[in-house]
């Protein structure tokens, strides 16, 4: 029998919690202890891995201010991903863990020790989240006026990616040898320089760290654009996407297990998971009034677009709530998702495409029900894009243990019993749990 389950992994941020809502932490998880508890709770609940998205900037493109930004702890503040995947890898034994890191603002040599660091602090759950910044405010904090244009942004990458490829290789797997009786700790026979000369990188290595139980980190990668999906076909281990609707997932999922295969990839070992937001209720009409609620206030809209104008450096605010966009969008930014969120063509105004499915940004499907019922839709979708699973998160990646408690407790329990989810984890090292199936 083939095995039909998919993965499930979460996408969040190190941002404050849901601290407006009436069930939030309070707004003040700059200890780590908030988001380590949530890693706790996925890893109960059998999730592949935990991703904190992250961006360097505090955003100011809503209202061409910063003050919308600060004053609701939206997109900023906004702590490093890296310390704190460390700290939730620390305190689990089997959840991966994966670090957004820009390769506009690491050299690639501190990347990729950094990662390689990570990876056996955690015993081979580390994961990367490759991206090349898509703000010319970001770019600002990093020497330059604005961001080259996307193809060059790849094109740099495509070399970034050569090099820390070379630096993890600089050392083979057995070249640590501590061997006490005659005083060697590594072989320098198998430790080597990669004398890398590019066109944007010089980089001589080896690598100072020891081989990571992984040796590369799992890459995981959000290419949306064509030249964007080329590069995710061609590096990732999984890449995540947001897409309208199971017909939107499958020929996304289609598209990019056809280009793994021209650069000579097996699709299998790419797993795409899809952003959804569920709304759960003890019934399917309780479910409904907390979604309308929830999607409807102006809170939510004026997030949801803060958060569009952040990343795609396009000011919503300008535009009419209760009328359709007048035009269609284009940025040098995050066009995936600003495709995803116009919906060209629908005629649907501002305020709809923000509520669109739970939260127009981020989510794939329209998931509002009981537990079972949600876990029912979820496998239908599965079953008709092929796989590969689901990046569980919330409209604007803010979280509270409510919502945690009701995934975990509610949601997975229903997909677990239709076996359409892992139960326990077999592997120790992240790129296994996520190859198992
Ligand atoms: C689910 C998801 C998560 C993303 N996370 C980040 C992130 O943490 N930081 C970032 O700078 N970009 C992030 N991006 C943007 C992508 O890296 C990419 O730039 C975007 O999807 C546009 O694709 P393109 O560059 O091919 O146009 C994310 C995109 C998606 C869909």
């Amino acid at each position: 029998m083939t095995d039909t389950r998919f993965h499930l992994a979460w996408f969040m941020n190190f941002t404050p919690d849901e601290w407006r809502a009436p069930f939030g932490q309070g707004g003040y998880p700059w200890d780590g202890q908030f988001y380590i508890e949530m890693a706790q709770t996925l890893e109960r609940a059998c999730f592949d891995y935990i991703m904190i998205e992250d961006k360097l900037m505090v955003p100011e493109t809503f209202g061409s201010d910063r003050k919308y930004s600060l004053a609701n702890g939206m997109m900023a503040p906004k702590h490093d991903p890296a310390p704190l995947a460390v700290a939730m890898g620390m305190a689990t034994r089997n959840l991966g863990v994966v670090a957004t890191m820009s390769t506009m603002a690491y050299p690639p040599f501190m990347l990729a020790r950094l990662s390689s660091t990570i990876d056996s602090l955690t015993r081979g759950r580390f994961g990367w989240n490759v991206v090349t910044s898509a703000e010319d405010l970001a770019a600002q904090n990093f020497g330059m006026d604005v961001l080259p244009p996307r193809e060059e942004r790849y094109e740099m990458a495509d070399e970034y990616m050569d090099v820390v490829r070379q630096l993890f290789d600089s050392w083979d797997a057995d070249a640590v040898v501590l061997d006490r009786e005659n005083g060697v700790y590594a072989d320098s026979a198998k430790v080597r320089s990669i004398d890398f000369e590019g066109k944007y990188f010089k980089v001589r290595g080896p690598l100072n760290t020891v081989p990571s139980p992984q040796k590369h980190p799992v890459y995981v990668q959000a290419g949306a654009s064509p030249r964007g999906r080329d590069f995710a076909a061609q590096h990732a281990d999984s890449i995540i996407s947001v897409a309208n609707g199971a017909e939107g997932m499958k020929a996304f999922r289609d598209d990019i297990r056809a280009r793994a295969e021209t650069f000579g990839r097996n699709p299998d070992d790419i797993k795409v998971l899809f952003c959804i937001t569920p709304t759960l209720a003890e019934t399917e009409e309780a479910a409904r009034i907390k979604y309308e609620r929830e999607t409807t206030s102006d809170h939510f809209v004026n997030d949801i677009l803060a958060s569009i104008s952040a990343i795609t450096e396009i000011d919503f605010s300008g535009y009419a709530l209760d009328e359709p966009l007048p035009e269609k969008l284009v940025t040098n930014g995050e066009s995936g998702t600003l495709d995803k969120f116009q919906q060209w063509g629908s005629g649907k105004t501002l305020r709809e495409l923000a509520a669109a499915q739970g939260g127009g940004l981020v989510s794939s499907l329209e998931l509002i029900g009981t537990p079972a019922e949600v876990a029912d839709k979820m496998g239908e979708a599965m079953a008709e894009v092929g796989g590969d699973g689901f990046l569980l998160t919330t409209p604007v990646l803010r979280v509270s243990r409510k919502y945690l408690v009701e995934i975990a407790d509610g949601l997975v329990p229903e997909l677990q019993k239709r076996g359409l989810v892992r139960t326990e984890y077999r592997h120790q090292l992240l790129r296994d749990n996520l190859r198992e199936f």
